[in-house]
């Protein structure tokens, strides 16, 4: 058995999150199950990013504690979660000590190393409030290609910044233009680990996504930069040394951390060992890194070195690292309230309906998009018309003509080899976090069967050589069965479904055959028809939220 680490990204808890987000999430738990129904050995974690400025900032805009506002939020995300079916082992958050103390732990580890380093600095300080402004407390320009950036990143050009580094600045807060200070704050010294990340990048990047593979080049010709590494803040994990009272470890370094965290966390809840999957020495290891495009540095750079520096910790082998999906063509905004929120479509479509969305449509390699109208076709063209009506039209058959009972016979040989292979040409491209191709491989077969019921014709067979009809029912709910198998990463709630009606057992990655005379049970529609004036009615509903805001 392989061991397999999977680490969802940790969504920042300061706002709903939208369906950009969710589609940058999800091929993690499609991972996962994946994996577990192959029989490996799996632990994906995740959790709420409670700290940093962007909880910090939320809280001041509102008037309350940035605890208040990371309890409200990953709330809400972890019950998105569980709504939509994702399997994490773990899903923790930040602020609390268990958490904290493992960041600690591991600061020291690199300062004990000789990996971190104090400097003092000129830190952008906001003389109206009487405070340091850190990264999101500055907002201006970017110093290198012109956009509106914060002042961490440049979400337009990618470049990671400094408050300091940008033009026409402005405190967050009050709107005033900052001054600076002297303080004093601890360095990463990425640029040690320039020849080992260099070394590392070019060997591991066969399984990594193509953005991931060249931004982290850029950043790696560039020349890597020593990173703070503590903010003047005091929402955060206190840094452990005698002298930096009142400041707090940098929020990379720490969200980073929570993979290695909330590792232990379930170890520790649940008796199991994290070792396994962070110590390299027993089963191999594969760990899949899951995020947005704008995460990669933090899991291509940062974060393997802090696991070079902070103790031979198994770094990171697959970037999953998605591109962005545009909401009718333009780009979400949370400001303006151009987005499509989670708990929202929630609220009104099923589950498997947005997975199946998000990942037959996901940004794998290029942006993509998502409009009411795709949205409502796919639901109706492919999970219910071709996927759907093929459970149907077989179970109701069975039902009707046979008793209820699944007829004697076997799957034909054709569809035997079929499915085989199916199992191992979709298993490969998930492995290699190709789901949008997987899923479509699948589906291409779930068309090649309704073709095959429509060529059998069972409902002459049933006349003319009922023995013939049973044969073609038997091989169309052994499809069916296998289906269930197969597409349970994707859509697990109708795959589940699917296990009632047949009695299956748990999912499997291998063929398996129905028992003749099965009785099968509960059937129902796996998918209702969504009125097409619905498209209409969400357009106008999306135009009409960005108007009121
Ligand atoms: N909270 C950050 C974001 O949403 C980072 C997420 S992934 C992490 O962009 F592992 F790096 F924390
Ligand atoms: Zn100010």
């Amino acid at each position: 058995m392989a061991s397999i680490f999977i680490g969802g990204a940790w969504p920042y808890a300061n706002g709903s999150l939208h369906l950009g987000r969710l589609a940058s999430l999800l091929p993690g738990d499609v991972l996962a199950r994946y994996y577990r129904a192959k029989g490996e050995q799996v632990l994906y974690v995740s959790g709420s990013d409670c700290h940093g400025t962007p909880v910090a900032v939320q809280a001041i805009q509102e008037g309350v504690t940035p605890s208040d506002i990371a309890s409200r939020y990953h709330q809400e995300f972890a019950n998105c979660f569980t709504q939509l079916g994702f399997t994490y082992d773990l899903y923790t958050r930040t602020d609390q000590p268990f958490h904290h103390q493992v960041v600690q732990e591991l600061f020291l580890k690199l300062l004990e190393n000789g990996h971190l380093y104090k400097k003092t600095i000129q830190q952008t300080y906001c003389e109206t409030d009487k405070r340091f402004l850190p990264d999101r407390y500055v907002e201006g320009i970017c110093p290198v290609c012109g956009s509106r950036a914060r002042g961490d990143q440049c979400d337009v050009c990618s470049t990671m910044l400094d408050p300091a580094d940008l033009l026409e600045k402005t405190c967050k807060i009050c709107g005033n233009p900052p001054t600076e200070r002297a303080t004093e704050h601890y360095y990463l010294a990425l640029s040690h680990f320039q020849a080992e990340l260099t070394d590392y990048a070019a060997g591991k990047s066969h399984g990594w996504r193509e953005n991931a593979v060249q931004l982290t080049k850029r950043y790696l010709e560039e020349g890597l930069h020593d990173r703070a590494a503590t903010r003047d803040l005091d929402w955060g994990v206190d840094v452990p040394i005698e002298g930096f009272e009142g400041k707090k470890i940098y929020v990379w370094i720490e969200a980073v951390s929570g993979y290695l965290s909330a590792s232990k966390q379930w170890a520790a809840e649940t008796g199991g060992s994290w070792e396994p999957f962070w110590k390299d020495g027993g089963a191999a290891i594969t760990a899949y890194y899951v995020h947005g495009k704008d995460n990669i540095p933090f899991h291509t750079l940062i974060w393997p070195a802090v696991l070079l520096g902070g103790g031979g910790l198994h770094v990171p082998d697959r970037i999953i690292s998605c591109e962005y999906m545009t909401l009718e063509g333009k780009k979400f905004s949370t400001s303006r309230n151009w987005a499509v929120w989670v708990p929202d479509i929630m609220s009104r479509y099923q589950p498997d309906s947005i997975r199946y969305f998000l990942i037959a449509n996901g940004p794998e390699r290029r942006d993509t998009d998502f409009s009411w109208r795709e949205f409502i076709h796919s639901h109706n063209g492919e999970l219910l018309g071709a996927f759907g009506n093929f459970v149907n039209r077989t179970l109701a058959f069975i039902a009707k003509s046979f008793d209820g009972r699944v007829p004697a016979g076997e799957l034909s040989d054709e569809w035997k080899q079929i499915l085989m292979e199916l199992y191992r040409d979709s298993g490969a491209l998930i492995e290699e976090g190709r789901l949008k191709e997987a899923l479509e491989l699948i589906f291409a077969r779930i068309r090649h069967a309704n073709k095959y019921f429509d060529e059998q014709k069972p409902w002459v067979q049933i006349k003319e050589n009922p023995e013939a009809c049973g044969f073609t029912l038997h091989t169309c709910a052994g499809i069916i069965a296998n289906l269930a198998n197969l597409l349970q990463p994707f859509i697990p709630f109708s795959c589940e479904r699917i296990r009632t009606f047949l009695f299956l057992e748990q999912p499997a990655w291998k063929l398996i055959t129905v028992p003749a005379n099965q009785q099968i049970q509960s059937i129902s529609l796996l998918f209702e028809r969504i009125d097409p004036k619905r498209i209409e009615e969400e357009e106008a509903a999306l135009l009409n939220s960005r108007a009121q805001h």
